[in-house]
């Protein structure tokens, strides 16, 4: 390379340098990752700092309405009642936040959320009632009669704590109960500092949890006819309208979060996703909730917003001839392994025989999905994933429970548990 080259080169190569940051000075300080005046007098030496530190959170709390209405990293940060603190670069913050720095200006939201099945219900289902403290016990019990103070199911005491700890509790941590007397978080809907409500609004934020064989209402939703539009028409739609003022021009098509929560024309919001609902679908057998007439109300109301009456209707008693059917199938089946185990062909403890698995699948797994899938608009759940598994499952069972009798003779109660018998047919799933 020559002189005249090698200047060239370097004359070139600064002159790139130069013009890009001449172009970068012109980019929004957001886009150069700088804090702007007004997020740096909001949030002051927090932002200034986690911006070299945490970049991203500072990034997304930029994009919230919070930022935009000056609440700041400390209203969040700074500990309240109940709440221990630790010393934080000249600043004392909260060591832990929970759904009551939220409560601080957000009570309405913190009350309904607080009554509903996602606060104490959720945690009781897996842990019992030893985490609460009277107070939540007694608050608990209040809303929701006998579903907090009673045993945990079974399965997570077999399974042992680090499945309960990183599985169970990573989605039923919705409801925990706090130590400073509060329920929960939640951020498991808006995220921490998005705070967003598009983002709750999204099918993906609730199928976070409600997902999989025992309680696949993302599966069912996506292959719904609201599913498949929405998934069409999201470009379309405003998910970032206030919920005070939600149209259908907004969304013309429901979500989750529409049918569950939104106050669609004139409707009210509400953090009580129980308040719209008239069956207890998850139970194995399933009966109606105590505010049934009320529930089924409005969420018809809701529905009416889209359709007209004898549609919804007729679709409500069609989906509850699927309940009822699918209650005598369960039931039938689950009577015949009480009835082993009272014969003395079972143990008494749970899950330590392969029939008892089957039976657990038969209500869990496809009793579950054929209710779902029968409210929400999902055929292939009420059918293949739910009544052909139903069916098979029972012929498996009944043909256990023929081999069972037919090989041994019962044990005395109360004796050693009977040899290992052979694993059932293999399901698919
Ligand atoms: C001088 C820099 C600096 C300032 C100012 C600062 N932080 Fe931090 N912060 C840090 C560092 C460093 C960490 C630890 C990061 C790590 O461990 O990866 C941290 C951690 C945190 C954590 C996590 C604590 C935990 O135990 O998990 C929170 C919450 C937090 N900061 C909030 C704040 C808030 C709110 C403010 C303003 C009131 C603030 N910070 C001011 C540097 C700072
Ligand atoms: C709307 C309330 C809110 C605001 C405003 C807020 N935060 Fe947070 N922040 C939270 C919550 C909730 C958590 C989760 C805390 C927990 O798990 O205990 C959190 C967690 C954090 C963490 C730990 C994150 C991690 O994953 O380790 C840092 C650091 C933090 N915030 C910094 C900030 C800074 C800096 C600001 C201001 C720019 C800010 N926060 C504003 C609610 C808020
Ligand atoms: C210091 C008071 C304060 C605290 C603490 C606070 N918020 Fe807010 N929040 C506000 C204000 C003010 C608004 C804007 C209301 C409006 O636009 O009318 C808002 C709006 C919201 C919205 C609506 C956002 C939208 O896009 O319309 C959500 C969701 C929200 N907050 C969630 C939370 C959560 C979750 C927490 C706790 C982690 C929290 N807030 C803590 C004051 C607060
Ligand atoms: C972090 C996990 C999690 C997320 C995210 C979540 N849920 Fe739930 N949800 C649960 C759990 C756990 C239960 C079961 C509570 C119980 O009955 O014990 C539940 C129960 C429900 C119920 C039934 C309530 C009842 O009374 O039986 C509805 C309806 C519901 N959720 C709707 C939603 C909607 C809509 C969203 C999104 C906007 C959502 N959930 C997001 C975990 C979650
Ligand atoms: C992927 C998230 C997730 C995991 C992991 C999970 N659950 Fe759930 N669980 C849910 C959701 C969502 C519901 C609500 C189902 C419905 O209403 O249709 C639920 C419902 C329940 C219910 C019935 C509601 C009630 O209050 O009695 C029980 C019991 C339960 N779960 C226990 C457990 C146990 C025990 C584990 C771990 C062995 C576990 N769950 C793991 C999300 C989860
Ligand atoms: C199960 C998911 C979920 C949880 C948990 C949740 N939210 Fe929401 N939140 C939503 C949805 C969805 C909307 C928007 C409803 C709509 O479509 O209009 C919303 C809306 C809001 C709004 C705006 C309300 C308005 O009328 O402008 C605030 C504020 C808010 N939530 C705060 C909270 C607080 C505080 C908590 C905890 C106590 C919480 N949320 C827990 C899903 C959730
Ligand atoms: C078109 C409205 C609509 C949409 C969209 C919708 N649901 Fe539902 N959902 C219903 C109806 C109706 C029921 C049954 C109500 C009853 O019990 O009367 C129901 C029941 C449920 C239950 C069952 C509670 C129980 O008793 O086991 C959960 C959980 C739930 N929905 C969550 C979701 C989630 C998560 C999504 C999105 C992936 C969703 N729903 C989408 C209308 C809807
Ligand atoms: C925000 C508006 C909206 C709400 C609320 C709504 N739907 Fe829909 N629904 C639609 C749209 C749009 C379609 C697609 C209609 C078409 O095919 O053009 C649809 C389709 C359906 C279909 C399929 C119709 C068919 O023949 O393929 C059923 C069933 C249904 N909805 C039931 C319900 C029920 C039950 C509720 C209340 C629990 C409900 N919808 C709530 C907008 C809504």
């Amino acid at each position: 390379m020559n002189f005249k080259s090698v200047f060239l080169a370097v004359f070139a190569g600064t002159a790139l340098i130069v013009a890009a940051l001449l172009v970068n000075a012109r980019r929004p300080a957001v886009e150069r990752n700088e804090p702007t005046p007004a997020l740096a007098e909001a949030t002051g030496k927090c932002a200034e700092c986690h911006r070299r530190e945490t970049s991203a959170i500072v990034v997304e709390y930029e994009q919230s309405r919070h930022a935009q209405k000056g609440v700041n990293c400390l209203d969040c940060h700074h500990a309240i009642e109940g709440q221990p603190s630790v010393e934080h670069k000249g600043f004392v913050i909260a060591r832990a936040l929970t759904s009551k720095n939220c409560a601080q200006c957000h009570a309405t939201e913190y009350d309904q959320f607080a009554r509903s099945r996602h606060a104490a219900p959720s945690w009781a289902s897996v842990n019992g009632p030893k985490d609460f403290s009277p107070d939540q016990l007694a608050f608990g019990e209040r809303y929701h009669p006998t579903w907090v103070n009673r045993a945990p199911m079974s399965i997570g005491a077999l399974e042992g704590a680090s499945a309960v700890t990183s599985g169970c509790n990573a989605c039923h941590a919705i409801g925990k109960p706090n130590a400073d007397g509060s329920f929960g978080t939640c951020t498991n809907c808006h995220s921490r500092h998005l705070s967003s409500v598009e983002l709750a609004r999204e099918p993906a934020t609730c199928g976070q949890c409600h997902m999989g064989p025992d309680h696949s209402q993302l599966e069912i939703y996506g292959e719904s006819k609201h599913g498949a539009l929405f998934a069409a028409q999201r470009p379309h739609m405003n998910l970032r309208a206030d919920p005070k003022r939600l149209t259908t021009v907004d969304m013309p098509v429901p979500t989750c979060a529409t049918c569950h929560m939104s106050g669609l024309e004139g409707m009210k919001v509400t953090h009580d996703t129980t308040e719209r609902l008239s069956w207890f679908l998850f139970a194995p057998v399933s009966t109606k909730r105590p505010g049934y007439e009320r529930g089924q109300t409005d969420m018809k109301e809701l529905c009416l917003k889209c359709h007209t009456r004898p549609r919804i209707d007729e679709f409500y008693v069609r989906a509850e001839d699927v309940v009822v059917a699918t209650n005598n199938k369960v039931k039938a089946t689950t009577a015949v392994v009480a009835t082993l185990r009272k014969d003395g062909f079972l143990t008494p403890q749970p899950f330590d025989e392969s029939i008892e698995f089957d039976e657990f699948d038969l209500w869990h797994y496809y009793g579950r999905t054929a209710k779902h899938g029968a409210f929400m608009g999902g055929a292939d759940f009420v059918q293949w994933h739910g009544n052909y598994e139903l069916l098979r499952n029972q012929v498996a069972i009944d043909e256990e429970a023929a081999r069972l009798r037919a090989s041994r003779v019962a044990p005395d109660a109360g004796a050693a548990r009977p040899a290992p018998i052979a694993p059932p047919a293999p399901t698919a799933r």
